[in-house]
């Protein structure tokens, strides 16, 4: 199947899921709050989290729709981090997903409180799926909460922010870009593993596969907030100036290279999977991306 036929599966899939797990709600008194959490949700992100999830769990041998209360839930976490990195105690960015910031539309409060309901109803979302075991659901829920926070995403937004003033060690920028990006990539291929099924040899493939793909996004995101442009990207670029980004490291033209360095070394942990030329023409694609 072509490479955009099938993203576009399952990025359908993914958002029709979500609109319709909150569409249950609309009645719900607390409305504001539902408004503020879809205008950010289905707002059209790239869907890459779910996507992987969905594909994971296809290479597993299962059917791939089995993934999506993981794939959605791990989408909610995304953009409910992406809300907070927004806010102006945070990264103080006007734009997202081609519209003005959560907190530019609903106010800082809800804002704040949007992101915090996503990421609750993720895990009770999340604990709707079929799996195979209950120990299997354990691991599903340990490794998004673990992935999630204090150790991942929010330790690495941690990290981020307190290294602002001074430059950083080149294993410094790896730990924190491998926390605030990469623990959720890990979270989706992970879950989508866990969904299908998978071997524990296919488990440790996707796991590895998520650290190399987690950093060539998050260094080719770095680059884009040079060379990309508000129009493409949907967000504010040059915003990330000050910051201990892959680009002041190494700048542009190694970072190029390390983009494809590491998006190589991820597809070289997939042999276990059978049917692997969707995944290697979506991490491929990863490295060009203007988006
Ligand atoms: C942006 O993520 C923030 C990072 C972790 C680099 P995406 O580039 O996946 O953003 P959306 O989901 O497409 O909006
Ligand atoms: C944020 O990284 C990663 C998150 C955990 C949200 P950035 O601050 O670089 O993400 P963008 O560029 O604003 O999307
Ligand atoms: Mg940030
Ligand atoms: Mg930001
Ligand atoms: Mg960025």
């Amino acid at each position: 199947m072509k490479l955009e036929q099938r993203s576009e599966e399952y990025r359908a899939y993914v958002e029709t899921y979500l609109q319709e797990y909150y569409a249950r709600f609309r009645e719900e008194p607390q409305k504001p709050l539902f408004q503020s959490m879809e205008y950010s949700l289905l707002a059209g992100g790239k869907r890459l989290r779910p996507i992987l999830a969905f594909e994971f769990c296809r290479m597993c041998g299962a059917d791939w729709k089995k993934a999506a209360p993981f794939a959605a839930a791990v989408e909610m976490i995304h953009t409910y981090s992406l809300i907070h990195d927004d806010l102006p105690a945070m990264d103080n960015d006007d734009f997202r997903r081609g519209r003005p910031t959560n907190h530019k539309v609903y106010g800082e409060a809800m804002a704040i409180l949007a992101g915090d309901a996503l990421l609750t109803d993720a895990f009770s979302l999340a604990a709707t799926a079929e799996v195979g075991s209950l120990q299997d659901m354990k691991d599903a829920i340990g490794i998004l909460s673990e992935c999630a926070g204090s150790l991942g995403m929010v330790g690495g937004q941690v990290l981020d922010i307190m290294s602002e003033q001074r430059v950083l060690t080149e294993q410094e920028v790896l730990d924190i870009q491998t926390r605030k990006t990469g623990c959720l990539i890990n979270a989706a291929c992970a879950l989508g593993t866990i969904a299908g099924g998978g071997s524990p040899a296919q488990f440790d493939a996707a796991c590895q596969f998520a650290a190399g793909i987690g950093l060539a996004f998050q260094i080719r995101d770095d680059m884009l907030d040079v060379i990309g442009t508000q129009e493409e990207m949907g967000k504010g670029v040059g915003t990330d100036a000050g910051k201990n980004t892959f680009v002041r490291l190494y700048g542009l033209e190694k970072c190029e290279e390390l983009v494809q360095k590491y998006t190589d070394c991820a597809l070289a942990a997939l042999q276990v999977f059978p049917d692997t030329e969707y995944i290697t023409a979506l991490a491929n694609s990863l490295t060009q991306r203007r988006v």
